[in-house]
């Protein structure tokens, strides 16, 4: 695909060489996202940063990212500040703000809004995350964390053996993911949640027909005992018609420092999106495992800003520019 100008709103837009394209990028992005150089490549540009729902990691790298490129961030972060509460509409909203921004990223309540509103948008738009649908940039700071993580073990993606765990029907970044792996030759996943809550079976078909091998497991304990990766997610309590509802899944699913002795092989990865649901009756990824070189996650968070900054500099076409307007940072950083 040609990156510049263009809106991200879905992995099915991509093909492999655009993936490993924005993987290239973004390692070229570490020194910055790092802290080790600055870069104005994106002098004077501005980002609305427009997120209807509630989000720490997204809204905020989003911002870094675009920062670390130079470039400035206007945002709104509560839809009840916003005009949407008084009956605006997406296609005007999509006007207005184009107006005053040279990129958009929108995260909203409803599937398909965010595709609606690059419709109307004048400037190019990526999706943070549109209701249970997709998360097309968190799948890609997911893959490009599996890559990382498996090449610090001398390994590649191919034969990859992937556990993804938890609310597999209303979780936007497992329905992205899957579509991200089906590029990738080899794969097999399998898939742990509760009945109610199982994978769409479109996104299924779709793995299958990428020639991904799909098992279903009930029992958690031998699911997660022979893979590579399990990445594990928080039951979306936000998509539940009936929010009492969401209860009764919480806490079925828990990894701790015990289990996961117990279960896994010594060097299986432990990923999650974020955040995880740390309440005593949920504690999807138990505290006991922060200290396990293994557990991915806040790794897994930091290379949201890379990855987020090249998406940022192909679209605004600014790749090339990035070294060449860059300098050494003047300020205190720590290395901890
Ligand atoms: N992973 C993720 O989307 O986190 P936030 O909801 O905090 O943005």
């Amino acid at each position: 695909m040609s990156f510049t100008g263009a809106s991200i709103l879905s992995i099915e837009q991509f093909s492999l060489d655009d993936v490993e394209r924005i993987f290239a990028v973004a390692d070229r992005m570490q020194p910055f996202a790092s802290r080790e150089r600055f870069t104005k490549a994106l002098d004077g540009a501005i980002l609305g940063n427009i997120f209807l729902e509630p989000s720490t990691r997204t809204r905020i790298s989003f911002g870094s990212a675009f920062n670390l490129l130079g470039g400035h961030v206007r945002e709104t972060s509560d839809i009840s500040s916003s005009a949407f509460v008084k009956g605006e509409s997406l296609q005007d909203s999509a006007r207005i703000l184009s107006g005053y921004s040279d990129i958009i990223c929108l995260r909203h309540p409803t599937s398909g809004s965010v595709e609606k509103f690059a419709k109307y948008s004048r400037v190019p738009v990526i999706n943070g995350g549109d209701g249970a649908n997709e998360h097309p940039t968190q799948a890609l700071l997911d893959l490009f964390t599996i890559k990382k993580e498996l090449r610090a073990k001398n390994r590649d993606i191919n034969n990859l053996r992937i556990a993804l765990v938890g609310d597999l029907l209303f979780g936007r970044t497992v329905h992205s993911l899957c579509k991200l792996l089906s590029l990738y030759r080899g794969i097999s996943v399998v898939l742990i949640s509760p009945p109610e809550l199982s994978m769409p079976e479109d996104i299924i078909e779709s793995m299958r027909a990428a020639n991904i091998q799909v098992n279903d497991c009930e029992d958690f304990y031998k699911g997660i005992g022979d893979v590579d990766i399990i990445y594990t997610t928080r039951i979306q309590e936000e998509r539940f018609e009936n929010k009492e509802m969401a209860s009764k899944y919480r806490g079925k699913f828990v990894l701790n420092d015990d289990i996961y002795t117990k279960y896994c092989s010594s060097d299986t990865v432990v990923m999650h999106p974020l955040p995880r649901d740390s309440r005593p009756e949920a504690n999807e990824i138990d505290f006991d495992l922060d200290s396990n070189p293994n557990l991915a996650i806040f790794r897994q968070a930091d290379n949201g800003i890379a990855v987020r900054m090249a998406l940022f500099a192909l679209v605004l076409d600014v790749v090339d520019q990035v070294e060449k307007t860059s300098s050494k940072i003047q300020w205190y950083v720590s290395r901890k």
